[in-house]
């Protein structure tokens, strides 16, 4: 591994092994998700507290102060809404060019396994692959998963090491049962997402037993901005996935941040 990509993963997972990833890319299929309508009045004040920012370009323009450090994971894939008939049946929506432009870290890819367009996004994962390895930068696989499709170990293994072998420097999928087993059997960092907002103690159990599991760390997105006190819910789970912190430890830290106690 070159220097320039040793490099940008150690700025995305820190040398604990681990990360707390702030995704808020959620409007490039969502519009203006809840929590993120303005999105810089809600995801600024959490950037002390973030490892790394999961993004679009659109969003990292118009929201995040250049003069910011956080190391960026741009997300590249799109092309698909909500209200669509194919959600995430993505390609390929920005040029490595542009991501060197934006002195990213990382990108992002969505693939879709096991559906109608799985070898469409696959495909497009590779090339992306390509173009991304030539300059150093790190792709993430994000391990989408359509309504059809159950989020269980034997599906999220699958799709978890086929994108580590389609060349995925960091991949990303949900919490399951037997989630040892996905980390096991993937030969790269595993990150897990939050998915739909739950309530705090289930969110910091949740990213908790994945720690225990060998998980690297979250890119967890609602559960930390749509949270009554999103920076206290931030510290919360970095003292899970950098601390060692209980989810009692953890939830422990949530009141109290909400409190405005250190
Ligand atoms: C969508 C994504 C989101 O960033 C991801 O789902 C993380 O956000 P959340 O924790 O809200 O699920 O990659 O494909």
């Amino acid at each position: 591994m070159d220097w320039g990509m040793k490099n940008r993963i150690s700025r995305i997972i820190k040398k604990d092994g681990r990360t707390v990833m702030l995704a808020v890319d959620h409007g490039y299929f969502m519009g203006p998700t809840t929590g993120l309508e303005k999105l810089d009045e809600t995801v600024n004040p959490l950037l002390p507290y973030a490892d790394t920012l999961m993004l679009t370009r659109g969003a990292l323009r118009n929201y995040i102060p250049p003069e910011n450090d956080v190391p960026i994971v741009l997300r590249v894939s799109g092309g698909t809404s909500i209200i669509g008939k194919e959600l995430l049946h993505e390609g390929i929506t920005v040029s490595m060019e542009e991501a060197i432009r934006l002195n990213v870290s990382g990108v992002a890819f969505s693939i879709m396994v096991g559906s109608d367009f799985e070898r469409d996004t696959l495909l497009d994962f590779t090339k992306v692959v390509d173009e991304a390895e030539r300059y150093g930068i790190p792709v993430l696989a994000v391990t989408a998963v359509g309504k059809e499709m159950a989020k269980d170990v034997r599906y999220l293994s699958l799709a978890s090491r086929m994108a580590a072998e389609l060349g995925a420097r960091i991949v990303k999928t949900y919490y399951c049962e037997d989630f040892e087993k996905i980390v096991d059997t993937c030969p790269v960092p595993v990150v897990i997402a939050g998915g739909k907002k739950t309530s705090e103690k289930d969110a910091l159990k949740m990213a908790y037993d994945a720690i225990q599991a060998g998980a690297a760390g979250v890119d967890m997105g609602r559960n930390i901005f749509q949270s009554s006190n999103p920076a206290a819910m931030i510290k919360a789970v970095r003292a899970i996935v950098h601390k060692k912190a209980t989810p009692d430890e953890a939830y422990g830290v949530f009141e109290k941040a909400g409190k405005g106690e250190r």
